[in-house]
């Protein structure tokens, strides 16, 4: 298994291109199933996890070409010919399930593997399979399979979610393209995924209105066509390579950044003592003075502080002057780079959903272990900061979401390494 060694080696400074949205392309590919026409996604990222999406398409007859080094997936799915998503396949990612919502609506029936644990919580289906079944969907629980139904078609309905999930919200939306009549989504997540998707699903034929807004309106069409897309900058390799000059030092432009992806998150910046300017190309990020300062952050759905930039936010909160308090209510259990943190010698206290960070002068350089995908990520920022070295290992997590990692800090100065197989 790769490891990655960083040794913190000062300030930053250069340019970092920001790729196509992981979780836009893993909810714009099922889209593909929606239609007899081919669909076509620019700008896509090139990850292990739009690999994984790949191989399911392909397993239910779509076909998936990957073209311009993996930038562009031209789709098709003219002939369908299985309509069961593999526990094999949906266990490596959650985000499998959107399949669901565009197979009932294409064909009738869909079954689909439920995706069981997530090393950062339970992250259960019940918001899904509740809008699925406000359609007319009957959805039962075999063998650890959902088999889900719509003999007489799905119908436009209002559904009510009880939480703004993003993957319930894109799953009925597109289930809801192909349906008669008209659905209303109630408290629906504002994600900028989520209006991705929608303006991808319009270039389609599809009717929608209200995406970035918690109330969606779908018209439902007879069929959906063809079209182009490009993918969706992505806010959080955004958000991650911008804490980069922000741990390190120095000033860093992330080229294609834009604010109104990252509002929340920017806020909390200046309250720290970074600053952000928009420029031409992208974000431009360097710290106001010496002195990071303390700030606390509660998780919220769009446009709050988003859950998959806390652990990064963590890693800059470390070496802050004064305590911080960082909330986390999107997911429970998601404090696993906590301990890790503090074996390069932060001070964290980790009580249910909160974390208290108090602040030290320097972290330092250790062998430390990844997790998850942001916690990941986040070790390597600390390592930045660090003194002397740290090898982060378990990096298959990392390959998931942020393409190219070692190269793009490279860019900028940073000392770091993919150490094969160690
Ligand atoms: C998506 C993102 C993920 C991000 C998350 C929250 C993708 C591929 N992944 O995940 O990176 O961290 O949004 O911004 O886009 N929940 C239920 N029942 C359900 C569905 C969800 O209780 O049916 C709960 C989950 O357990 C979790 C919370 O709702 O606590 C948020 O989940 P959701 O918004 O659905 O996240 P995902 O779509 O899985």
């Amino acid at each position: 298994m790769d490891s990655i060694l960083v040794t913190g080696n000062g300030p930053l400074s250069g340019q970092i291109p920001i790729a196509g949205a992981k979780n836009a392309c893993l909810a714009l590919m099922p889209a593909t199933l929606l239609s007899e026409e081919p669909l076509t996604l620019t700008n896509a990222p090139r990850l292990s996890d739009i690999r994984t999406m790949t191989a399911l398409l392909q397993s239910l007859g779509a076909e998936v070409t990957s073209l311009q080094n993996g930038q562009v997936l031209a789709m098709s799915s003219h002939d369908l010919n299985n309509h069961v998503a593999d526990y094999d396949i949906v266990r490596k990612m959650r985000a499998s399930n959107l399949v669901l919502g565009p197979m009932l609506a294409r064909l009738g029936h869909a079954v689909v593997s439920l995706p069981g644990g997530c090393a950062i919580g339970a992250r259960p289906m019940d918001l899904h399979i509740h809008g699925l079944e406000a359609l007319g969907a009957e959805i039962e629980l075999r063998d650890g399979y959902l088999h889900a139904k719509a003999p007489r078609g799905l119908k436009g309905a209002v559904v009510d979610f009880s939480f703004a999930s993003v993957g319930a919200t894109e799953n009925v939306l597109m289930a809801a393209t192909l349906a008669k009549g008209t659905t209303v989504l109630n408290n629906a997540a504002r994600e900028p995924e989520i209006v991705d998707l929608a303006s991808c699903l319009r270039k389609m034929g599809a009717r929608i209105e209200g995406d970035g807004t918690s109330v969606i309106t779908i018209e439902g069409v007879d069929r959906l066509h063809g079209a182009t897309h490009p993918v969706v900058a992505d806010r959080i390799e955004l958000g991650t390579y911008m804490l980069a000059p922000a741990i390190a030092g120095g000033e860093v432009e992330c080229l294609g950044g834009r604010l109104e992806l990252v509002g929340s998150f920017v806020e909390k910046l200046d309250e720290a003592g970074i600053s952000v300017t928009e420029t031409e190309h992208g974000l431009k990020v360097r710290r106001r003075g010496d002195v990071i300062r303390a700030v606390d952050v509660t998780t919220e759905p769009f446009p709050g502080f988003p859950t998959d930039l806390q652990a990064q936010m963590m890693a800059l909160l470390c070496t802050a002057e004064g305590t911080s308090v960082l909330e986390e209510r999107i997911f429970e259990n998601r404090f696993m780079h906590a301990p890790e943190l503090m074996r390069m010698g932060a001070q964290i206290e980790v009580q249910g959903g909160t974390a208290r960070v108090n602040g030290v002068e320097q972290l330092k350089g250790a062998p430390v272990m990844a997790t998850d995908l942001r916690a990941s990520v986040s070790l390597i920022l600390a390592g930045l900061a660090a003194e002397g070295e740290t090898v982060v290992s378990r990096v298959y997590h990392l390959d998931r979401g942020y393409e190219h990692v070692e190269t793009k800090l490279q860019a900028v100065g940073a000392k770091i390494e993919r150490i094969q197989g160690a």
